[in-house]
């Protein structure tokens, strides 16, 4: 048979064999560049982290930047491990301040970061206020901006990779030009004052998020001008109606996160879904009562969340078909009344995994209720049912 030699060999070939098999899903993403890195500061609710500014081991001055009095009381410093240069002007005190700094002479023009933070002084970006320098990265958060200006960023138009405006007061902002910016990946307007839904064109954005926002009504094919989306963050409105196929423009849609709005219900063909790495949908803390067969086609491997809705049934014809798909949703929170609508998923061992959560308004949890009892649900006793029948 094999030798000690040969043997040896089959188990180190057996042990790669393993590790790759095991390490080839995180394979099957390239790594994006700013995907690992701006994208977390996207949507969340308290990101405000100058340390990096501050910190000596990352940054120093630069003989490329400006002097620095004649940018006071802008700080421009060299991030050592890109080698390249971050503005941050969190202390300005108006517009006309930041239009004096940027209109110095600056040996360098391009920048990756330009960071304002917290700064309550700056109500309007009018076009040129940033003179002849660029950007990758600009977040302007929690301040106080109403209006910017349709070519503020216009020099950048090759450059800027995420624009981060959190927790402004922004109403007004020029979306239309937004095609303009051929490598920006990442906008967040999220809480700021829009209330129209714009629609806009771009062919390099992956993550647009704009919760909330006193936004009410949904366009029809809100992200249709949108190809690449991965990323949809739309929680916090007063959205209540969704249009038609909202979705089925995406194919490479990955989450979408439409939690807290005031949903009520979702008709057939809302989701019509043809991008196959769909992860979750969000809809907890919305007010849904109704959700129609032929929702939601074309999911698999994902988990739609439906927490803290008034959901009282879950018929068969509109979740078992999506159930088989590896679908999993998550119900805590909804007030399930537990007749014969669930009987195909308490019956079937497979179902009843995929309904996380579920527990009905008595406060039975799903799992536990009576098996056999179900089994005497037919089409008859479904009738019955509109009689308050109940086990
Ligand atoms: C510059 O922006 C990038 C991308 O958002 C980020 O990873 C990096 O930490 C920023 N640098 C500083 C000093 O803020
Ligand atoms: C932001 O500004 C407010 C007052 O304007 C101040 O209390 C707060 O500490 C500031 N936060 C940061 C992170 O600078
Ligand atoms: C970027 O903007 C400049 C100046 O407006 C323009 O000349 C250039 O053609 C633009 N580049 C692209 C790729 O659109």
């Amino acid at each position: 048979m094999f030798s000690i030699h040969s043997k040896m060999w089959i188990i180190i070939i057996c042990v790669l064999f393993i590790n790759t098999a095991h390490t080839s899903p995180t394979r099957l993403k390239p790594p994006l560049y700013v995907k690992s890195v701006s994208f977390k500061s996207l949507d969340q609710d308290n990101f405000i982290d100058r340390d990096n500014v501050l910190n000596p081991d990352k940054l120093r001055t630069d003989p490329m930047c400006p002097a620095a009095d004649s940018i006071f009381p802008c700080i421009c410093l060299l991030e050592l491990a890109v080698g390249k240069l971050n503005i941050d002007c969190s202390n300005v005190i108006d517009e006309l301040q930041l239009r004096q700094v940027f209109g110095t002479d600056f040996p360098t023009k391009d920048f990756q970061n330009l960071t304002i933070l917290n700064n309550s002084n700056i109500k309007i970006l009018g076009n040129g206020v940033f003179g002849s320098v660029t950007f990758e990265h600009v977040r302007i958060m929690k301040g106080s901006l109403v209006t910017i200006e349709d070519s503020v960023f216009i020099l950048s138009n090759t450059t800027l990779k995420s624009l981060d405006l959190s927790w402004n007061e922004i109403a007004v902002f020029p979306f239309p030009t937004l095609n303009v910016y051929m490598n920006l990946m990442y906008l967040c307007v999220k809480a700021n004052n829009i209330q129209t839904f714009p629609i806009f064109a771009s062919q390099s954005l992956l993550g647009l998020c704009m919760s909330n926002n006193p936004i009410s009504i949904l366009p029809l094919n809100p992200y249709g001008y949108l190809p690449h989306l991965e990323h949809i963050w739309l929680s916090s409105t007063k959205v209540k109606d969704l249009p038609p196929n909202m979705f089925s423009s995406l194919h490479k849609l990955e989450t979408v996160n439409l939690h807290s709005n005031k949903i009520n219900r979702i008709n057939m063909d809302t989701f019509k879904i043809t991008s196959q790495v769909l992860q979750s949908i969000d809809f907890s803390d919305n007010e849904i009562q109704t959700i129609e067969a032929g929702a939601f086609i074309g999911l698999h491997d994902s988990v739609i969340n439906l927490e803290s809705n008034k959901l009282t049934i879950l018929p068969s014809d509109v979740w078992q078909g999506v159930v088989l798909q590896n679908v999993k949703l998550r119900i805590k929170g909804n007030p399930l009344l537990c007749g014969c609508d669930v009987a195909w998923a308490v019956l079937d061992p497979l179902f009843i995994t995929h309904l996380e959560g579920a527990i009905c308004a008595d406060g039975h949890k799903l799992t536990d209720e009576c098996k056999p009892c179900y089994k005497l649900c037919s089409p008859f006793i479904e009738l019955r049912r509109l009689f308050t029948f109940r086990f």
